[in-house]
């Protein structure tokens, strides 16, 4: 695109990306940030009240969204969301992987159910979606993917073998679908967040007991932050900016990339 175009319309004008898990945190901060620039947005979530209020966001910043409960373990909703996107705007450009959850316990102490639901979500939805993109895009001649994973992919965690497990595998998912994808002109990245101050964390134990035990959201957050070298955690803003990036042609050679934001926290 023309240099005063990118100006005036956005790095990503005319394209039409798909986020999912977009009801909050960093999938919110996602879908508001694309539509920013120009990209025409699908807010999926399988909480679907939560991304009609986003999409509703999108629209009140003059941006163009619409919303589509999309449960990203069911390969039936991705056939659907594909389907209702290509109706609506006739491609897809972006797809953004980003639904997950979490599940904390020891091993010896986890049910299956849980473990198979945080594979189910981390894993199975970003296969699916990958799967679904692909073939969509294969037919406009390229598109970006860009796979949410976590620091908890690269380094072990006690107490969170399946979100360990599932982000670990997600990060080779995504290179080996950047290898079988190169030559279609669709490029695959991960983004690898550290600590984020999302919802995500409240929905745990964890941050029940550091609540009681430092009285404040903020000094829970401080708590966890420690042995960060920036000394904080990030905001899902900071996250969304670097997905954008690898979406947008300033990454046009980026592919197979894992792209590390956490402070410091892996220096
Ligand atoms: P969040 O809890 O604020 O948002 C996650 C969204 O995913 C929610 O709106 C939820 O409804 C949706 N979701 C859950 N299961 C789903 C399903 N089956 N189908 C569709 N949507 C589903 O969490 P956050 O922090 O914004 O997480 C986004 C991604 O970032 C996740 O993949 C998470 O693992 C990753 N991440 C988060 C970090 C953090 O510190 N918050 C750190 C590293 C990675």
């Amino acid at each position: 695109m023309p240099r005063d175009a990118v100006e005036t319309k956005g790095k990503l004008w005319a394209k039409v990306a798909l986020v999912t898990g977009a009801a909050s945190g960093i999938g919110r901060a996602t879908a508001l940030m694309l539509a920013r620039e120009g990209a025409r947005v699908a807010a999926s979530d399988v909480d679907a009240a939560g991304a009609a209020r986003t999409a509703q966001e999108v629209s009140s910043a003059s941006g163009q969204a619409i919303s589509i409960a999309l449960d990203v373990v069911s390969e039936e909703a991705w056939s659907h969301a594909l389907s209702r996107i290509v109706e609506t705007w006739g491609s897809l450009d972006i797809l953004i992987n980003n639904a997950g959850l979490a599940a904390v316990g020891t091993i010896a102490d986890m049910q299956l159910s849980d473990w198979r639901r945080v594979i189910a979500v981390n894993l199975d939805g970003a296969f699916l979606g990958m799967k679904h993109a692909i073939r969509a895009m294969r037919k406009t001649g390229g598109g970006c993917i860009v796979n949410v994973a976590s620091v908890s992919g690269k380094r072990p965690y006690a107490n969170s073998s399946a979100y360990c497990a599932s982000k670990a595998g997600l990060l080779m998912l995504s290179k080996v679908a950047a290898l079988e994808c190169g030559a279609e002109g669709i490029r695959v990245n991960a983004v690898v967040p550290g600590g984020v101050k999302t919802p995500m964390w409240e929905k745990t134990e964890l941050w029940q007991d550091l609540l009681r035990q430092h009285g404040s959201a903020q000094a829970a957050f401080e708590k966890l932050a420690e042995g960060t070298p920036l000394e904080r955690f990030a905001q899902p803003e900071e996250i969304a900016e670097a997905i954008l990036f690898l979406v947008s042609d300033d990454a046009a050679f980026l592919t197979g990339a894992e792209l590390v934001l956490d402070g410091g926290l892996s220096a």
